[in-house]
């Protein structure tokens, strides 16, 4: 059967672009016809600067929010990354096979430790080594397939060039993976500034659609968000990036093609009505279901305690394998 990870990173609360990208492909799709693994990556929230109470709490948030999407517990596994010391076991290994070139390449590295330099802070060296840990989170567990939003798509490209290399190196351990990513909506950018993602550390929260946003305030977000000068409503990335990114959003919360939808409005008033109460009904059900988990947290860490026994057992195997095929001795 295909073995599919994935996770979230509690730096932030989840967003739309975080739903639409990722976790709703995980509930409809991943969990039903594949053996799955979905993890909230707290160590990842660690390479920014962080204050602890504030991670703590947006793990829990991020969990429940897992669950009240409809990640079913009973056929997927859920759980936090930091309970399963594989991850940064294998990390170690897969940084005596990366290069500090290839980090100081990932795009994402360039952009968030130009914002820390600016802001006049320091990076953190596990900012710079953070895509080796997101490749020994994929490659422990042997996953085939990583459902994920376009902006991670060269984590997972380096994912799979460092499993070849170590493969080749030291013989076969681990599956090359590969990134899928969504038919629409694979980036969503933020309603402010339409050249960028909606990132959930971002500052610009006007700009964020949030899942635990109340129904008025996804309204107000959508009906204000930045469209292009021009009249005519048309489906076009380049020249028009806002309108194009309502009608994606549109799409992936109301189905239908962004191109097509676009001939049905003649105004941008009309297509943003629409585009918020598509919105608001697709966050309805999880916003409920994350209030009812509210009031069972025990729950919650049930099903986080039984997902990190379940992972523990998946990974161990492969890591140690690792471990063995690198020239470390066994235990003695
Ligand atoms: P993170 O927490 O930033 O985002 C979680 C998922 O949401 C997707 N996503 C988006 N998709 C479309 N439009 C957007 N605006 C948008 N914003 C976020 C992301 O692509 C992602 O799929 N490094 C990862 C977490 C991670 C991971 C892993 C993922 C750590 N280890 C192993 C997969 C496999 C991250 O920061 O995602």
């Amino acid at each position: 059967m295909t073995r599919v990870f994935s996770g979230v990173k509690p730096t932030g609360h989840l967003t739309l672009g975080n739903y639409l990208g990722a976790m709703r492909q995980w509930v409809t799709v991943d969990q039903h016809r594949s053996d799955a693994l979905f993890c909230v990556v707290d160590l990842h929230a660690l390479t920014v600067d962080h204050d602890p109470a504030r991670v703590r709490r947006l793990s829990r948030q991020a969990a429940s929010l897992l669950l009240a999407a409809g990640l079913d517990p009973g056929l997927c596994t859920v759980f936090v990354q930091s309970h399963v010391d594989e991850h940064a076991r294998l990390s170690y290994l897969l940084e005596c096979v990366a290069t500090d070139g290839e980090m100081r390449r990932m795009i994402q590295y360039k952009e968030k430790a130009a914002r820390e330099r600016v802001r006049g802070g320091s990076v953190r060296l596990s900012l710079l080594t953070y895509p080796v840990l997101m490749a020994a989170d994929i490659l422990a567990y042997g996953a085939d397939e990583v459902p994920v939003g376009d902006d991670q798509a060269q984590h997972v490209e380096l994912a799979r060039d460092l499993a070849v290399r170590f493969n080749q190196r030291y013989g076969h351990t681990f599956v090359v993976p590969r990134a899928t990513l969504p038919g629409v909506a694979a980036r969503v950018m933020n309603l402010q500034e339409p050249a960028s993602k909606m990132g959930k550390s971002d500052d610009v929260g006007p700009g964020i659609v949030y899942l635990l946003d109340e129904p008025d305030v996804v309204r107000k977000k959508v009906m204000r968000a930045v469209t292009d000068s021009g009249r005519e409503v048309v489906y076009d990335r380049e020249a028009r990036p806002g309108l194009a990114n309502l009608l994606e959003i549109l799409a992936a919360c109301a189905g239908g093609e962004p191109a097509e939808l676009a001939g049905g409005y003649d105004s941008y008033g009309a297509l943003k009505k629409d585009t918020a109460e598509a919105v608001v009904e697709v966050l309805r059900p999880l916003r409920e279901r994350h209030k009812e988990l509210c009031a069972d947290p025990g729950y919650v860490e049930g099903v986080l305690r039984e997902g990190a026994r379940k992972a523990r057992a998946m990974a161990r195997p492969t890591v140690d394998a690792a471990y063995r095929a690198i020239g470390l001795l066994p235990p003695v």
